[in-house]
């Protein structure tokens, strides 16, 4: 949200009372979990919630990485009716905190003592103003490479571990007669791209100096030339049906042998999963080329609104109770493809994606390489990724357009956004 966006909110918010359209003991949660992966995963939640003897009217939005519904989020609360919850992540937290529109959880947390059960890392963005507004459902890994063994096997490559690896397999793809890199033209997937591959390139200390901490030196220098190089070459292993393409369509294009690779975040996972593949078997993952000393973290999160019925209350306490159990964090993340954002559970019934997930997230928190997705909201705010979006996206597609260029609007998307 921009400071005048929130400004009209607040314009519109005050002297309004809040009223959700849930009936009492009954949960609306908005979210964008729509695809056959991300659906088997929410269900997981209404299931609880009803053995629970509580209502769920769900309110889901379609549209990956979720800028539809944070839309049409901002409607409902524009005319002073949120939903009880809503998947709201990383710095947006603190942006509808601050508006006062966010009911705390801080009794739930106290009673299962979330502060001891969630990382410092998670359990900061779950803050706002020292309470608990949202509970964590996950963690997913967003630099990943995804494969189909049998078309790189047709074609003789092997999983690449660097960047120039990856485009020569790539190469070798396209010569036996297959997409190399399957991807829809969509900002946020030009965005998702884009991340890692300038991950893969420059490393996580220039990702945290250009993507985190948007220092103009690095945004317009020398470094991001070469990642904007690198990601446009990207494209050339792409194939012309791209524009537009939802994720989990270009995730079926590997899971039927049509495309080689995809690079995208975990949730790719789920759809492997709900066709029934098995990891390391019938498809591969490794961390996007270049990238794997580095994690970039994207944390699904349910902010809850506040709200005046005390059942409908009752019903949000719950529902962030359940959501960080044991039953609740293996069965999501399960069909999700991330893992569990509480460390403490057992992995055995996990495949060996996450557990390498696992791995590298505690490994890259501990010997640094741990940073936010910038393409998945949890970096910078709301308008300043927007505007970062424009120029990845105009600039992946304008073939004239010199990265030179598109690292000097770098600087002033992220100068201009701040005003
Ligand atoms: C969300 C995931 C979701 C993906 C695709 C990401 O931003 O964090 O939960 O599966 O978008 O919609």
């Amino acid at each position: 949200m921009s400071t005048l966006q929130k400004t009209t909110l607040a314009l519109a918010l005050a002297g309004a009372t809040l009223a959700t359209t849930a009936h009492a003991n009954e949960v609306e949660v908005l979210h964008w979990w729509t695809s056959g992966g991300e659906a088997r995963a929410a269900n997981v939640l209404k299931e609880l919630m009803e053995a629970e003897g509580y209502g769920w009217q769900d309110f889901a939005v379609a549209g990956g990485g979720g800028e539809t519904a944070m839309t049409v989020l901002k409607s409902r609360a524009m005319s002073g009716n949120p939903p009880s919850a809503a998947q709201i992540k990383g710095p947006e937290i603190q942006e509808w905190g601050e508006l006062g529109l966010l009911g705390d959880l801080n009794s739930v947390a106290d009673a299962e003592g979330w502060d001891e059960l969630l990382p410092d890392v998670v359990a900061d963005i779950m803050r706002h103003d020292g309470q608990y507004v949202a509970v964590p459902v996950n963690v997913h890994r967003v630099n990943w490479l995804w494969a189909n063994p049998e078309v790189l096997e047709a074609a003789g490559v092997e999983m690449p571990t660097t960047l120039d690896e990856f485009f020569e397999a790539g190469e070798a793809i396209r010569e036996a007669g297959f997409v190399p890199l399957a991807h829809g033209g969509q900002a946020w997937q030009d965005a998702t791209v884009f991340e890692s591959v300038l991950l893969g390139g420059q490393g996580s200390e220039f990702y945290q100096q250009a993507l985190v901490e948007l220092d103009p030196e690095a945004l317009g220098g020398e470094q991001m030339i070469d990642a904007l190089e690198d990601f446009k070459r990207t494209r050339e292993l792409m194939d012309e049906g791209m524009p537009g393409r939802d994720w989990n369509i270009a995730t079926a294009m590997v899971i039927q042998g049509v495309a080689g690779f995809q690079l995208m975040g975990d949730w790719a996972k789920g759809e492997f999963t709900a066709a029934g593949l098995t990891a390391g078997e019938d498809y591969l993952c490794a961390a996007a080329p270049g990238t794997q000393n580095a994690f970039t973290f994207n944390i699904d999160s349910l902010a809850m609104f506040r709200v005046s019925d005390d059942e409908e209350r009752e019903a949000q306490q719950a529902l962030a109770r359940l959501v960080l159990e044991p039953t609740f964090q293996e069965a999501f993340n399960l069909a999700k493809g991330s893992i569990p954002a509480r460390p403490d559970l057992d992995m055995s019934e996990f495949d060996s994606c996450a557990q390498q997930s696992l791995a590298d997230f505690q490994r890259t928190a501990e010997e640094g390489g741990l940073v936010p997705s910038m393409a998945h909201g949890m970096a910078v705010r709301a308008d300043i990724q927007g505007a970062i979006f424009d120029v990845v996206t105009n600039y992946f597609n304008d073939a004239d357009m010199p990265a030179e260029e598109a690292a000097e609007r770098m600087v002033s998307a992220a100068q201009a956004a701040s005003f």
